[in-house]
This record gives C-alpha cells, sequence and structure tokens, in this order.
C-alpha cells in the first residue's frame, strides 16, 4: 500500500470537500482544540500544527488568535500547496515545512503544539516517540493538543466505532467517491485507544492530562508542560 504522503498527495484537490460529512461532529471536534488553548485572543502565541494539511485548523486558529503564528508541518507536498492556497490572504503569519515529523528533529520554542486527524497515521513507538519530541517543542508552561481518531477498548467496540462512522457519513449525504477515498485512506490507520494515549501523555511529563472531547471514534486531549521549577531557597534560623 502507498505511503502516507503519496495517499494524501492524490487527495489534496478534493480534501477539503467532503470534510464535514467525513467527520461527524465537526464544530465540536475542531472546536475543542480552540477551546483547549487557554490564551488570550491578542497573544501572540506561536503555534506548531503537525499533519497540518490543507490548513483547516491553522485557519481556525489564525482566526481566533489573530496576532498568532503558525508552523505548518506536513509530509506531503500537494496538502500543503492547498494551505498555502487558503492562507495566502494572511501572508507572513505562517510557515510551511514538507518534513516527515516522526523521523525528523521538530521545531521549537512553542506556546502550543496542535494536530488533527494525523498522529493515528504513526505506529505506537512512534506516537509516544512524537509525544516526546512534542514535549522537547514547547516552552514551559506550553499546550500540546491533539484532535484525532481513536481505538475502541475491544475489537467489538471498534466495530460499533466503524459502524456508527459510517451510518452517520451517509446520513451526512457524503459522496460514494469520497466516501470510497477515505476508506481507502483509512487502511492506513493505526488507531490505539484513548486510553493508552493518554497514559503516553502522562508518562511523557506532560501535566494536567485530560480529554475534551470525546464521540464514539473521534477525541481531543491535551497536557501541559511543566513550567520551569520554583526552588526557593531556605531560610534557616
Ligand atoms: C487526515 S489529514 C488531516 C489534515 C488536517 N490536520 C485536518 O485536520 O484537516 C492527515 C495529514 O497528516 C499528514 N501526515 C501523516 N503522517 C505524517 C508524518 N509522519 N509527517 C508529516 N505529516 C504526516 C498527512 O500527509 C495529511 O496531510
Amino acid at each position: 500500500m502507498a505511503g502516507v504522503g503519496v495517499l494524501f498527495d492524490e487527495a489534496a484537490e478534493d480534501y477539503d470537500r467532503a470534510r464535514r460529512q467525513l467527520v461527524p461532529g465537526f464544530d465540536g471536534f475542531y472546536g475543542a482544540v480552540l477551546e483547549a488553548m487557554p490564551f488570550g485572543v491578542e497573544e501572540e502565541i506561536r503555534v506548531l500544527d503537525l499533519g497540518a494539511g490543507t490548513g483547516l485548523l491553522g485557519a481556525m486558529i489564525a482566526e481566533k488568535f489573530p496576532r498568532s503564528r503558525v508552523t505548518l508541518v506536513d509530509i506531503s507536498v500537494e496538502m500543503l500547496r492547498v494551505a498555502r492556497r487558503r492562507l495566502a490572504d494572511k501572508n507572513g503569519r505562517f510557515g510551511f515545512y514538507v518534513m516527515d515529523y516522526a523521523r525528523k528533529p521538530l521545531p521549537d520554542g512553542y506556546d502550543a503544539v496542535v494536530s488533527a486527524l494525523s498522529i493515528h497515521h504513526l505506529t505506537d513507538g512512534d506516537k509516544r516517540e512524537v509525544f516526546e519530541k512534542t514535549h522537547d517543542a514547547l516552552l514551559p508552561g506550553g499546550y500540546f493538543i491533539n484532535a484525532d481518531q481513536v481505538a475502541g477498548a475491544t475489537p467489538q467496540e471498534d466495530a460499533r466505532y466503524r459502524q456508527w462512522w459510517l451510518e452517520r457519513v451517509r446520513a451526512a449525504g457524503v459522496g460514494e467517491r469520497d466516501l470510497g477515498a477515505a476508506l481507502q485512506r483509512m487502511r492506513a490507520d493505526k488507531n490505539a485507544t484513548l486510553k493508552a494515549q493518554l497514559g503516553w501523555m502522562e508518562e511523557t511529563g506532560f501535566e494536567s492530562v485530560a480529554c475534551n472531547y470525546n464521540d464514539h471514534c473521534f477525541a481531543v486531549y491535551n497536557g501541559r508542560k511543566a513550567r520551569r521549577g520554583f526552588s526557593p531557597e531556605r531560610m534557616d534560623g
């Protein structure tokens, strides 16, 4: 089967068309990422978006935080080409980098690292490594927010999730071509359970790890990198 980069290169031009149909609860799901970013709207935050694709989430962040700067990273040059087009009117606030974030070091100095529907393409070992690299990429007190697909806790639950998803996307009127393309891409999915991912976040050293959105196979969870240690000198006597 083709690599993830090739799959998304082929999907890029049509990718945005059926997003709302293919992601049941679209507004709540992406909205939960924005809700988990506890910054003032006028703050000049720096945000790194892993697997940014066509810039869907980057555009939402730029709109809510008009002084933010967003770095978009993706393995697919064609997805980023669409993102560049989408964000052209807000030029100067975005950086675009074609790279495999599972294999290359991440840039650092970010107030927030976000990701949507991307990390589930990695093996569990690579997911954990990306969590560690993400922790390193954040400034002390910074946030990691991942909106992603999750596996059911058992094969039966997983099958229920898939059935639920198929019913929802059909009810939303998705076209057969878009559904077929999505099913083809989903063959590359490596979903892990929400419980496992929250555990890996904590093992990595993130604080206040929590899930703030979960609807069947869609979840948004987040954690904060500790602020620098406060170690006052003890006064004896
Ligand atoms: C389903 S799309 C999501 C795009 C966007 N975040 C959104 O919410 O619409 C997944 C994206 O992750 C990218 N991706 C998957 N694995 C990657 C990796 N290891 N490095 C960089 N990008 C990756 C794909 O190329 C694709 O653009």
